[in-house]
């Protein structure tokens, strides 16, 4: 079994890459639409860049007869948490079982020592009929990793119930008085990106954390429209909204959805976050109501939006099912500290 290094200026090799993990993911969730290729790409060739704030490096491991069976892929943050690293490994599911993964997270595990990295940590895809007994959690206890924290899968069917979505904007309004709901889609407007830089990096420590050893990441305008420009480049949409608290004028919360140009169908919840000294005020369902209502005129295809939470974030979870998120299976997330 060879493994070797994936370049993504080599389309060719790339899709081959890429084709593992896309069957990896079908044998998971069949008929689903997943990651896409070119906006896996985009990113790929992002990550590869001179200096990006993630690094990507990309292993493939091929069989005798030069099939790719099994590939890798590492994203390493360079701007903050230098220690951490995050994997996604998957084999093909013709060839499991036959000692590709062990193979292949040996190979992971070289990589980042020489990266100087120290802990490792990944998440599984667990659909109902997995959860608690996937290939992925059997193979990361086989492989040293331990339960750092579990998500949950929901999916809110689109468009929602417009008695039930206009029942709650009411009832949240009052507790909002102070604060201005704005939206927009794809560019942050100018007066609110230095805020909304830092609600990113207040997202990376205020949400529960579990065991994931994720330190505070270091954000600010520049680096939150590099990365408005490669979800452009990745070929996506996104539908934001924000609350403004009108005495300070400052972004205080957020949410921001995402939706693939070219199959719309399923849509993605990215962030949300209401600022901890603003919570109380109902701004996440606020928020998200208007994000849901500027995706259905701006993306009147999406079918559903996929979002996962940890298990323990009993606030969020409340708003997402108080908009109408129904359970789909489980995201643990495995973490491993590499010994020297
Ligand atoms: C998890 C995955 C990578 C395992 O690949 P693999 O090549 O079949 O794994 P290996 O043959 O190297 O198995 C190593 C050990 O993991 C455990 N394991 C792997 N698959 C298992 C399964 N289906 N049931 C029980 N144990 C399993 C076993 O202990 C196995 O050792 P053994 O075969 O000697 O008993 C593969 O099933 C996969 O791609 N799943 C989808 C993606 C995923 O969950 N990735 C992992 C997290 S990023």
């Amino acid at each position: 079994m060879l493994i070797e290094l994936v370049d993504a200026r080599d389309e060719a090799v790339f899709a081959e890459w890429f084709g593992v993990m896309r069957a990896a993911e079908l044998a998971t969730r069949p008929g689903e639409p997943g990651i896409l290729l070119h906006e896996e790409l985009a990113l790929a060739r992002e990550g590869q860049a001179a200096d990006p704030d993630n690094r990507w490096l990309l292993l493939l491991l091929r069989d005798g007869n030069a099939r790719p069976i099994g590939a890798a892929k590492l994203s390493l943050p360079m701007r903050d948490n230098l220690h951490l690293a995050e994997l996604e490994l998957a084999v093909h599911p013709d060839a499991r079982r036959r000692g590709v993964g062990r193979s292949m997270a040996v190979e992971v595990e070289q990589r980042l020592r020489e990266q100087g990295r120290t802990t490792v940590m990944a998440y599984v895809d667990e659909p109902p009929a997995e959860q608690g007994r996937s290939a992925g959690r059997a193979f990361a206890a086989a492989t040293g990793y331990a339960l750092a924290q579990t998500e949950v899968c929901r999916d809110l069917d689109l468009p929602i119930n417009p008695r039930r979505a206009a029942e709650l904007e009411q009832a949240c309004a009052p507790y909002a008085r102070d604060f201005e709901i704005r939206t927009w889609c794809d560019g942050c407007p100018d007066d609110l990106i230095g805020d909304r830089a830092l609600l990113e990096q207040r997202m990376s420590t205020d949400v529960p954390l579990g065991e994931i050893d994720l330190q505070e990441e270091k954000w600010d305008g520049d680096r939150y429209r590099r990365v408005e420009r490669r979800n452009a480049r990745m070929g996506r949409m996104f539908f934001s909204a924000g609350a403004v608290h009108g005495p300070s004028g400052r972004l205080v919360a957020v949410t921001d959805m995402s939706v693939p140009n070219s199959e719309p169908e399923r849509g993605y919840q990215w962030v949300t976050i209401v600022l901890e000294e603003h919570r109380g005020h109902r701004l996440g369902t606020l928020v998200k109501l208007a994000a849901l209502q500027a995706l259905a005129s701006g993306s009147p295809r999406t079918k559903d939006i996929r979002t996962w939470n940890a298990e323990e974030n009993t606030p969020m979870i409340a708003v997402n099912e108080a908009l109408g998120a129904r359970t789909n299976g489980l995201a643990p997330c495995f973490q491993k500290v590499l010994e020297g």
